[in-house]
C-alpha cells in the first residue's frame, strides 16, 4: 500500500471478526513500525503492553467507558510512556515531559501499520485524563513511571467505515503570517 494512500484511507475500526486471532508475528511487526516513530531527543520512551485475555479485554470499559468494543478485539495494545526515559525537565520554573507526544506518534505509526496489514484498530485515549489513567494503571498494575497514552483494540475488520468528506481545510493554513 502506498504510504499517502494509507494515510488517507485509514479509519477507526470498532467491529472485529471474533473468529480470527492476529498472529504474534504480525503484532511484532506492527510494534516494530510503531518503534520507528520520531521522538524528542530520540529517547523512544514508549512501552507496549499486549493483552489477549478476553476477560481483561472486556473489562477495559470499566476504566475507559468508550472502549466497550475492545471485548471483541483479538488483542489490545496499550501504548505507554516511560516518563523517566522521555525527554523531560523538572525544575522549579520549568516542568515538561514529551512522553505523551512521542507515544502519540508511535500510536499513529501503529494504526497505519495495522491498516497496511488489513487489520482494524482504533485509538482509545487515556492520557491526559487523570481518572482514566489512574483506572488503567490500577487495572493493569502499571509501575508509577509508566503513563498509559492509548488503548488500541486490534482485530480483523468486521465493518468498513465510510471514508470521510475532505478534511483538508485551506482556511486552517496560514502562509507567512497568521
Ligand atoms: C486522542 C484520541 C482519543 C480517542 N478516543 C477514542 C475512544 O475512547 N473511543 C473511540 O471509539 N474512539 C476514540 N478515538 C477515535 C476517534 O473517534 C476517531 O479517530 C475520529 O472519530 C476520526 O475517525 P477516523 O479515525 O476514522 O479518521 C480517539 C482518537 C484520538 C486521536
Amino acid at each position: 500500500m502506498d504510504l499517502l494512500e494509507g494515510i488517507l484511507t485509514r479509519r477507526s475500526v470498532r467491529q472485529y471478526d471474533t473468529t480470527r486471532k492476529v498472529p504474534h508475528e504480525d503484532i511484532e511487526e506492527i510494534l516494530k513500525m510503531a518503534s520507528y516513530a520520531p521522538s524528542a531527543h530520540n529517547k523512544q520512551p514508549w512501552e507496549f503492553l499486549v493483552i489477549e485475555n478476553p476477560e481483561v479485554l472486556a473489562g477495559f470499559r470499566s476504566v475507559q467507558p468508550w472502549t466497550s468494543f475492545a471485548k471483541n478485539a483479538s488483542c489490545v495494545i496499550v501504548v505507554c510512556g516511560n516518563t523517566d526515559e522521555a525527554f523531560h525537565r523538572e525544575k522549579e520554573n520549568e516542568v515538561w515531559n514529551f512522553a505523551d507526544v512521542d507515544c502519540a506518534l508511535a500510536t499513529q505509526n501503529l494504526l497505519l501499520a495495522c491498516h497496511a496489514k488489513g487489520l482494524g484498530a482504533c485509538f482509545c485515549g487515556a492520557a491526559p485524563m487523570p481518572l482514566v489513567m489512574d483506572g488503567v494503571k490500577k487495572y493493569l498494575n502499571l509501575p508509577d513511571n509508566i503513563r498509559p497514552l492509548a488503548i488500541v483494540p486490534i482485530g480483523y475488520p468486521a465493518e468498513t467505515p465510510k471514508q470521510p468528506e475532505n478534511r483538508y481545510n485551506p482556511a486552517k493554513v496560514h502562509w507567512e503570517k497568521w
